[in-house]
């Protein structure tokens, strides 16, 4: 194991890059780390000689609205937890390094915007593929490590590394959760108590519609309805959309299931929005 370097800049990041040979592990973050990263961090372990992880706040994939300034951060936090985990490298760059005075090239996946999250923040998969795509070019991994729980974004980044030829393996990890089965995300501190408790209604009904799944039931509509029916029972859960969509291109699906589908959807608990989803295997 290589002591943990960090890596401020570009320049520093490549270099520190050419002095290790063997299959390096990427795992980007923004920071304020929680199970659901350090289960990224462990895969890239066990499959990579070399592991490295960023930590940057990208303020591209923020809307007006949305809530850059007060996304939790604690830098010293993350750089012990990724210590233990034997981390090799830590990319963390300041803003003008990413976007310096006159950026002015980003990426976007056309077909995304179009689709749930890609709706409701205009312009935010824009941010992230920009993003993605710039530390690929930075870290140039082997492999890439994404949570399920952001399901949008796995699919917008394996489309624009399909698109652009971009040599990086994606590797997807299931989500991990809290004991009432809350999908972990650096978001839930925003959570009082009450909301907190409440949250779990989440998870509840996502499992209930897996269950009809698994039992036959086929019908879109007839599970659609009955999760948005579980959420209703939570006085604290504002539904914004509950969603069963084509696994590839995300489009909502009436009928039958025949290849599968993702369930997923978003809910506001007071000022915090929260997201999840199951996937419905295709069955043969
Ligand atoms: O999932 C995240 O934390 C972010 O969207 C990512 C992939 C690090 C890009 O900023």
């Amino acid at each position: 194991m290589t002591t943990m370097q960090i890596l401020e800049t570009i320049q520093a990041f490549r270099e520190a890059h050419a002095g290790l040979s063997g299959t390096l592990g990427f795992v980007p973050t923004m920071g304020y780390l929680h199970a659901g990263h350090l289960e990224l961090v462990r895969q890239a372990r066990a499959e990579c000689e070399y592991v490295a992880v960023s930590i940057f706040v990208n303020p591209a994939q923020f809307g007006p609205n949305e809530d850059l300034a007060r996304y939790p951060r604690d830098v010293p936090r993350d750089l012990e937890l990724l210590r233990a985990e034997g981390v090799d490298l830590i990319f963390l760059p300041g803003g003008d390094e990413i976007y310096p005075p006159g950026y002015s090239t980003y990426v976007e996946v056309e077909s995304m915007n179009a689709v749930l999250e890609g709706v409701r923040r205009p312009g935010h998969f824009r941010g992230v593929a920009t993003v993605v795509c710039k530390l690929f070019n930075i870290v140039q991994a082997q492999r890439a490590y994404f949570g399920q729980k952001d399901a949008q974004q796995t699919v917008v980044i394996r489309q624009m590394v399909r698109d652009l030829a971009i040599p990086t393996e994606i590797v997807i990890v299931p989500t991990v959760r809290e004991v009432d089965g809350l999908a972990m995300s650096s978001r839930n501190v925003y959570l009082d108590p009450e909301q907190r408790a409440a949250a779990a209604v989440l998870y509840r009904g996502l499992q209930q519609v897996a269950t009809l799944y698994e039992r036959g039931e086929r019908d879109a509509t007839t599970l659609r309805t009955e999760l948005q029916a579980t959420l209703a029972q939570e006085p604290l859960a504002q539904v914004e959309y509950v969603s069963i969509a084509d696994l590839v291109s995300l489009q909502e699906l009436d009928g039958s299931i025949t290849g599968g589908a993702l369930v997923s959807l978003a809910v506001r608990f007071g000022r915090t929005r929260l997201i999840d989803n199951v996937i419905l295997e295709p069955q043969a």
